[in-house]
């Protein structure tokens, strides 16, 4: 089991749902964090609670909260400046809206890639260099069950979490042989503001302080790549991925056929 107490983490996306609980989670586990995300109030808010949460006093100095809007690359790098020394970077910034590509809205789709592809890899370009250069690092991509394989009413951001674990992938690759790891999470349904957005009943869906703990969980064994839950929709999901096309556009097509032309 890896400590997780005394580290330095730079948490994006901490101002609500998953991020947030998962913030609060590594400080009761004794962790510093620097916590980012466009909403500054709610960010403040953040900083009181996890002090109040704190279960082990961290060894590494004050939780801080740095504002930052991932969708532009001055706001990341005026951020980076301002971050110090991290032992390890967090991506759970999100956007979401579920959509068909027979009704597409291209400025939904714009911010989804900005803020999922784009904004990951404007942090990491800025955080691997340095964690190079300490030869030790954690990296922790949130991506999502939902990349495993194209599904309905994913558009878009599908796509996005498709191309994060497979990001998160490169990144193992190009880092074996330093003391820096690399972790892809894979939630299933957590009840966010984000899933709010379902018009469909979601199984298994978890609560985000639920989410947070298995992720903790998951970070404190970091040789292990990938960090997914809950087992059931896993394991689901991963049968669909390893389905021969044949069988699965069949599969999408009974289940089109049941639930509408809108599933
Ligand atoms: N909820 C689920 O069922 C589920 C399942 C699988 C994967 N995930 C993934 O888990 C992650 C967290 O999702 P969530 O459900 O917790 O969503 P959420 O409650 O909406 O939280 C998203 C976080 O991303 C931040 N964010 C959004 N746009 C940003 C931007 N331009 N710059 C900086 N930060 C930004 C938000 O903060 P501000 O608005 O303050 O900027 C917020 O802190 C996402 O990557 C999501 O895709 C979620």
């Amino acid at each position: 089991m890896s400590q997780l107490r005394g580290k330095r983490f730079w948490l994006i996306g901490a101002s609500a749902g998953i991020g947030r609980h998962l913030a609060l989670s590594l400080a009761e586990q004794g962790a510093t964090l620097v916590v980012s995300a466009r909403n500054e109030a709610a960010l403040a808010q953040l900083l009181v609670e996890m002090e109040n949460a704190r279960g082990v006093a961290p060894l590494s100095g004050d939780h801080e909260a740095i504002p930052l809007d991932v969708s532009t690359r001055a706001s990341v790098s005026e951020a980076f400046s301002r971050v110090g020394h991290i032992d390890g970077m967090i991506y759970c910034a999100g956007a979401y809206e579920p959509m068909s590509a027979r009704q597409p809205d291209l400025d939904s789709l714009e911010t989804i890639v900005e803020v999922n592809l784009i904004g990951v890899l404007r942090i990491l370009a800025h955080c691997v260099p340095t964690l190079c250069q300490q030869n030790a690092g954690h990296v922790v991509l949130v991506g999502s069950i939902s990349g495993y394989r194209g599904l309905p009413n994913a558009w878009g951001y599908g796509a996005t979490k498709a191309a994060m674990i497979h990001l998160a992938e490169n990144l193992r690759c190009d880092l074996l042989g330093t003391d820096i790891h690399v972790q892809v999470c894979n939630p299933g349904f957590v009840s966010t503001r984000l899933t709010e957005k379902n018009a469909f009943d979601m199984p298994f869906i978890m609560s985000p302080e639920a989410a947070a703990r298995r992720i903790v969980k998951g970070m404190k064994r970091k040789h292990k790549f990938e960090i997914a839950f809950p087992w059931a929709m896993v394991t689901l999901l991963k049968c669909l991925a390893i389905l021969p096309y044949f069988f699965f556009f069949r599969l999408m097509k009974l289940i089109r056929r049941k639930f509408g032309p809108s599933s």
